[in-house]
């Protein structure tokens, strides 16, 4: 077993579910994140990192079999480091979401929630109580938001009221027309997020994603992840992966480039940190981490 846990997941998955082939050619690394929450909230030791209590839901048959019968193959040492990345990613942005709730008292409390690259993201099924006013978006490919349907469909999960699935390609798609189309106020505070997904895309479409807060009238913010070296420990595992299930990593980007890229852009205020620097953060001292590699690289720039 080498680096951080995909290598293993998802070729066990591929030969023993054909019927995952479906999933498997439209979100590789989507469903492989999604697995490693749904494992951590139901075997990780407390305190969890993230309470994130619908992620079983959104797996599939194949999925769930794979974790029941093979639950040993989410305990090594190397796994568990990788998981701990993923899951501090998916809290460093939910932690900012909660500090920029509007505060009801002062204003209606409408707000607005972007997902970008939402993948088998679960927050909208389990909005807790600060998350009151929110309009949820999802965006994603078609195939992939076709898939996450399908996953809700067969565990009878509704559609929350606030939630709106936005398809698109980042790669060709002006996503705040498509936004406003399905119902994105330009000027109710937004806070987007983007976990996992800038690394596939090209600086062209990095740069519309990141600048998409800019383009608001109201207050907007974005909290994103980077990796920056696709050929070291996890990071290359992963990279291998994408590679495989044809997401290629095509565009790492390292912290002080993208520190300075977001000020290019217009950014003034910018905080950055990692996965590992906030677990430290976050989480009570333990036994000294087991990841190898690199931490991803996390932002949060405001307008
Ligand atoms: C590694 S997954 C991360 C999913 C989710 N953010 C999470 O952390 O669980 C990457 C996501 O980016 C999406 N994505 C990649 N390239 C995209 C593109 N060109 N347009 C829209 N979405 C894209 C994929 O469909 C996938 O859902």
């Amino acid at each position: 077993l080498r680096g951080g846990g995909f290598e293993i997941v998802q070729p066990a998955l591929g030969r023993r579910a054909p019927g995952v082939g479906m999933t498997l050619a439209s979100g590789n690394t989507a469903f492989s994140v999604g697995l490693q929450r749904a494992v951590h909230h139901l075997f990780d030791p407390e305190p969890r990192i993230l309470e994130d209590s619908a992620a079983w839901s959104l797996l599939n048959a194949d999925e769930r079999g794979l974790v029941e019968q093979r639950p040993e193959l989410f305990q090594t040492n190397p796994v568990r480091g990788f998981r701990r990345r993923l899951l501090a990613r998916q809290r460093y942005a939910e932690d900012a979401l909660r500090r920029a709730a509007p505060d009801p008292a002062v204003q209606d409390g409408a707000w607005q929630y972007v997902i970008l690259g939402a993948g088998l993201d679960s927050f909208a099924w389990r909005q807790p109580d600060w998350a009151g006013g929110l309009t949820i978006f999802e965006v994603d490919r078609p195939a992939e938001q076709a898939g996450k349907r399908e996953r809700l469909a067969a565990a009878g999960l509704e559609t929350p009221a606030n939630l709106r699935f936005v398809e698109a390609d980042f790669e060709r798609d002006d996503l705040l027309d498509l936004l406003i189309a399905q119902g994105l106020s330009l000027s109710a505070p937004t806070f987007f997020s983007c976990l996992g997904v800038l690394v596939y895309l090209s600086r062209e479409a990095i740069e519309r994603l990141l600048g998409l807060p800019l383009r608001m009238r109201g207050p907007a913010r974005i909290a994103f992840s980077t990796a920056g070296d696709a050929s070291r420990g996890s990071d290359g595992a992963l990279a291998r992966l994408a590679a495989a299930s044809q997401e290629r990593w095509i565009s790492p980007v390292g912290p002080e480039e993208m520190r300075a890229w977001l000020e290019r852009i217009g950014y003034a205020d910018i905080a950055g940190t990692d996965t590992d620097r906030y677990l430290d953060q976050i989480m009570p001292p333990g036994p000294a981490r087991a990841a190898s590699g690199a931490p991803s690289h996390l932002f949060l720039a405001v307008k």
